[in-house]
């Protein structure tokens, strides 16, 4: 038996089967919802029920709330409908969707830019590219149907190599072997893109854009992408790590700065040990940058780190610094397992 689903307030309109997923039915019609995990753990995907009844699946907890429940919203990438809905959701336009692809890569280069981070460059078959957004991932498929999503670090113009900033997670079944076994010229398969997390090209608002750790990825491929595009977009982007190591990239996002009067950047260490050296800002990254940007209300967000971090920007920027929610794009790193990828929106 098939339902009938209405989203506001965009007014499309899909079926979904009773045991289906609501955001696969959706894909699967065309009407693109926004998602990052689609595993119930990161609220990318979260809309308000209106009227119907859903079964809320696995939502986890630390994605929607007791609260969010009681309000009707529902993340759609767990809900399955019991009678026609109708949904308030953000929808992206059915433009931006692209084919998922799944392709074989040579790992062309690998490159150790901190003890314990690897920037890998894959190399597509000659004949094949990857179309994406900047800020969205790819999902290497390991064996048993195993997959580990990596954000994309390059721009989607410079697509001659596919660029990912992996972070060794001891025990992780595929970073163990990145960091021990494998050699350039290795095969590996991956499915992709995927995610929602990639830069809004249709809002002219400052882009205020902060990462931590290995969620410097996706900025990265943003900013190099709104650079590329000649944006006149002012943007601010935060990196936050433990210590200086942590910011494999430095030298880059200076550069960006220093070529650019558009772009400020501000690097934050929250625990430099004394032989760092470092006479920068301390702290917590989302902190620095609320405390230079008290007033959000104008700007859009791009935020792309660990779920505790993603989770503290969305609440404090939102709740304290008047950001409006719908100009909040995050992706969170769910480190566990080897995942350095979206579980969040
Ligand atoms: S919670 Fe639905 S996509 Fe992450």
């Amino acid at each position: 038996m098939a339902f009938q689903i209405t989203i506001l307030p965009s007014q499309h309109v899909f079926q979904a089967e009773a045991d289906e997923i609501i955001l696969d039915a959706a894909l699967r019609q065309g009407v693109v919802l926004p998602y990052g995990c689609r595993d119930g753990a990161c609220g990318a995907c979260r809309g308000r029920v209106l009227s119907g009844q859903v079964d809320l699946g696995q939502a986890q907890i630390k994605a929607l709330s007791n609260a969010e429940r009681s309000a009707g919203f529902a993340l759609l990438c767990c809900a399955r409908a019991h009678s026609d809905l109708s949904i308030e959701g953000r929808e992206l336009l059915s433009a931006q969707a692209l084919p998922v692809k799944t392709l074989p890569a040579r790992v062309q280069k690998l490159t150790r830019v901190a003890p314990d981070v690897m920037l890998v460059e894959l190399k597509l078959p000659a004949s094949e590219r990857l179309q994406f957004f900047a800020g969205q991932y790819i999902e290497i498929l390991l064996k048993e149907g195993r997959r580990r999503a990596f954000s994309l670090a390059n721009a989607p113009h410079d697509d001659s190599c596919l660029q990912l900033h992996i972070r060794h997670m001891p025990g992780g079944q595929f970073t163990d072997r990145l960091f021990s076994t494998m050699q350039e010229r290795d095969i590996l398969r991956f499915n992709g893109p995927h995610g929602s997390f990639f830069l809004r090209e249709d809002s002219t608002k400052p882009m205020l854009l902060v990462a931590g750790g290995t969620g410097f990825a996706p900025i990265k491929a943003i900013v190099e992408h709104a650079i590329a595009e000649q944006s006149t977009r002012p943007m601010a982007i935060y990196w936050g790590g433990r210590g200086r190591a942590d910011l494999y990239l430095l030298p880059l996002a200076e550069q960006w700065a220093a070529a650019h009067s558009g772009i400020r950047f501000v690097p934050v260490l929250s625990e430099a040990p004394e032989s760092d050296h470092w006479q920068g800002r301390s702290g917590f990254v989302h902190a620095a940058a609320m405390h230079d940007y008290p007033d959000l209300s104008g700007h859009q967000a791009y935020v792309c780190g660990s779920p505790a971090m993603v989770a503290a920007a969305r609440r404090d920027f939102v709740g304290q610094c008047q950001l409006p929610e719908t100009e909040f794009f995050a992706d969170s790193f769910e480190l566990a397992n080897d995942h350095q990828s979206p579980t969040a929106g």
